[in-house]
């Protein structure tokens, strides 16, 4: 008959929960120091948050075709060989509860590779990598700090297994690079971060007790967000009915 039917406003809609900011850890340390053990030991305690991993790698700057020629010449190992700018920009953007796209690096052929990865919005934002606690900027975004602490005989151990194994290098090209590179870089830039670590976790993935009390210590944090929720909540209602 022509006449629109009104339907009632919506009333009850529940609002959207209020934002809460993710909690950032950075885990440094020397290479095949246990950094990735550690995140995934801390991760597979997180049973009930969204945690999501963020490696300092996936920020390795690509190779030109000319470095490639000379990668025997190359620092790996040098703040200046991430693209730390758009590390910042994704954690940021992480932090204000955004999706972001996070570059795959390929250790054979020392570029990212197409293939960027999805990282959607978490309660917990963990950032691995050798040189996480350098840069002030970064160090900044973190509200806890980890130094992951191993032996450097062990640790020399571990990266010619792993790239010799998993990373196609042979015996003597690892221990030219480790000699040339990693370890006056590891003295130079890695060994001075550890002074801004809040927690230093000595055997790395062997230290059970460690991993146990930084889990208890996020949960504390993460549940006092929580109740942070419920008071401005509380405040909301009673001042609603103030009259
Ligand atoms: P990082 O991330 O610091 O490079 P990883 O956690 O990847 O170190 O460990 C480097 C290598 O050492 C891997 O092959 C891993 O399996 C091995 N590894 C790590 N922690 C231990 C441990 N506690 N005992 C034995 N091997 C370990
Ligand atoms: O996993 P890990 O922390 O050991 O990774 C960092 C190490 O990877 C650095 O010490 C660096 O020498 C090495 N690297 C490499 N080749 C690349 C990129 C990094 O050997 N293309």
């Amino acid at each position: 008959n022509g006449v629109e039917e009104r339907r009632p406003p919506l009333q009850s809609e529940a609002p959207p929960p209020p934002f809460k900011q993710p909690f950032v850890i950075g885990v440094a340390g020397g290479t095949a120091s246990g950094k990735t053990t550690v995140c995934n030991m801390i991760i597979s305690q997180m049973r009930h948050e969204r945690v999501v991993l963020v490696n300092q790698d996936s920020f390795y700057n690509s190779l030109s075709d000319e470095k490639l020629q000379k990668v025997h010449e190359y620092n790996f190992d040098h703040p200046d060989a991430f693209n730390t700018e758009l590390l910042l920009s994704c954690m940021e953007k992480l932090k204000l509860g955004q999706e972001v796209s996070i570059p795959s690096y390929d250790f054979k052929s020392h570029k990212s590779t197409e293939a960027a990865c999805k990282v959607n919005p978490s309660d917990v934002i963990i950032l691995e990598g050798i040189l996480v606690l350098h840069d002030p900027r970064v160090r900044d975004l973190m509200n806890m700090k980890i130094f992951v602490d191993t032996d450097s005989d062990i640790r020399l151990a571990r990266r010619i297994q792993r790239d010799t194994i998993e990373r196609g290098r042979d015996i003597q090209g690892v221990l030219d690079q480790y000699d040339r590179f990693v370890k006056p870089s590891f003295d130079e830039f890695i060994l001075p971060s550890k002074k801004f670590a809040d927690i230093i976790i000595p055997r790395g993935g062997d230290n059970d007790v460690a991993i146990d009390l930084i889990v208890q210590h996020i949960h504390t944090k993460l549940g006092q967000h929580d109740l942070c929720k419920i008071y401005a909540n509380l405040f909301v209602i009673t001042s609603t009915f103030q009259i």
